[in-house]
């Protein structure tokens, strides 16, 4: 392991996570070198805005950089953009670039993120299928979205909702097909799912679920048509594809880490190697509160993991755990979600879901506050993160009562 503050430190991945690790190596006192080497040509930057603000023209690319221009010069981060890294060696404790060049480590950092999950259907390769994880896809998706364009949208998560939303608002004509039974089934309960398909149905947004594309058929090269399992053909001018993602961990598999779907860590962001962690996207770690392993895909994990990376390192304490927790602007509703469900939780409603502002908490048979998912509702959002953070007990009638004050619900 490391002694002292001043090893050299690479950080593979430039996206969230890695940003956010050089930054507060920085912050908490690290002296030695730090690189951060990134696939993209530009600084990190914060992805959720894409499919949201920048799709609907609102921001600019520049405005979503993690941190200004200069930030990284001025305190001796080397930033290496447009640049991959093609194999760690971890007995001569350096990475390969494609370039040829090497890079010695005393402790490395893998913030590779996650990939598309690809659609291996015929017609994947036409013009006018499309994806969305950069910046530059979110430009290109403004650019091809006007009043009329009929966007077929394959996948009901979190982008293909997002960017449907995104799309309508620009006067698309939109259509999301979902191979599940509802939307966004990884992440929503069936009451979250239900009402975000009316929703998304009463804005004029076509919900097909139970939906299987097999192919796109197109003319000249151009995409025209997706062909579904069920036989039928759906006219489109453009489909985006967002079923999903796949933790990025090539590197990570082929220097022998453990990687079960996910680069596996330690509450302290740690792999199988002391002289290498994990952050982010592409890790599987423990959910302490949860007492249970998993791949979490969000922004405050990213930031989470990069706190306990530094905080390590610099031999500072580790960040208390807290509840994992996301969000989706669709819309004009502000979906947040906070926690993890179980299929023995009990539900409890507060709020009304017709005027489009509650709140779904989960409580587990033990009385414990476990999740929530709030729609409009920022502060039973901030209440019950809170209430999970701590494992507050939280009898759900009381949740359900719009007369109870939620400082006055939690008794332990
Ligand atoms: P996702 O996992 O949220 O949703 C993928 C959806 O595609 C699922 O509902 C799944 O059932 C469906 N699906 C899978 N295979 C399919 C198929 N063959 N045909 C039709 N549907 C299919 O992943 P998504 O939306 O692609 O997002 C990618 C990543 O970006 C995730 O890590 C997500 O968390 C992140 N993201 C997060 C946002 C947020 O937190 N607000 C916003 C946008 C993206």
């Amino acid at each position: 392991m490391l002694s002292g503050l001043n090893g050299r430190v690479v950080i593979v991945g430039a996206g969230h996570a890695g940003g956010t690790a050089a930054t507060l190596l920085r912050q908490y006192g690290w002296t030695g070198a730090i690189t951060l080497v990134g696939a993209e040509a530009r600084p990190p930057y914060q992805r959720p805005p894409l499919s949201k603000g920048l799709m609907l023209g609102k921001v600019t690319p520049q405005e979503l950089q993690l941190k200004p221009e200069g930030f990284y010069a001025e305190r001796q981060i080397e930033l290496r953009t447009g640049t991959c890294v093609t194999r760690v060696e971890r007995e001569a404790q350096r990475v390969l670039l494609e370039t040829g060049e090497a890079l010695a480590y005393d402790h490395l950092i893998l913030a590779t993120g996650a990939r598309l999950r690809p659609l291996p259907v015929p017609g994947i390769d036409l013009a006018g299928v499309v994806s969305l994880r950069t910046d530059v896809d979110a430009l290109r998706l403004r650019a091809a979205v006007q009043p009329g364009t009929r966007v077929l949208v394959v996948g009901g998560g979190y982008i293909g909702l997002e960017a449907a939303a995104s799309a309508r608002t620009l006067g698309a004509e939109v259509c999301v097909l979902e191979r599940e039974n509802r939307l966004m089934a990884r992440v929503a309960s069936q009451e979250l799912s239900a009402f975000v398909t009316g929703y998304a149905r009463s804005k004029g947004v076509a919900i097909e679920l139970s939906a299987s594309v097999v192919g796109f058929d197109g003319e000249q090269g151009q995409v025209r048509s997706a062909r579904l399992a069920d036989g039928r053909s759906l006219p489109c001018d453009l489909a985006l594809v967002g079923i999903g993602v796949l933790a990025e961990q090539a590197l990570a598999q082929e220097a022998g880490l453990v990687c079960e779907d996910g680069v596996v860590v330690d509450e302290e962001a740690l792999t199988s190697d002391p002289r290498i962690s994990a952050i982010g996207d592409c890790t599987r770690r423990p959910v302490v509160l949860f007492e249970r392993n998993a791949r979490l895909e969000s922004v405050h994990n990213a930031m989470e993991q990069a706190k306990q990376v530094a905080a390590r390192l610099c031999g500072k304490p580790q960040p208390v755990a807290e509840a994992p927790w996301t969000w989706s602007d669709q819309f004009d509703l502000r979906l947040q979600i906070a926690g993890l469900t179980s299929p023995d939780d009990q539900v409890a409603l507060r709020g009304d879901t017709a005027g489009n502002a509650f709140a779904i908490f989960h409580i587990s048979p033990q009385g414990l506050l476990r999740a929530v998912e709030a729609v409009n509702a920022p502060m039973d959002f901030a209440f019950a993160r809170m209430a999970i953070g701590k494992r507050l007990r939280t009898p759900g009638v009381r949740l359900s009562d719009p007369a109870i004050p939620l400082k006055d619900v939690a008794i332990a």
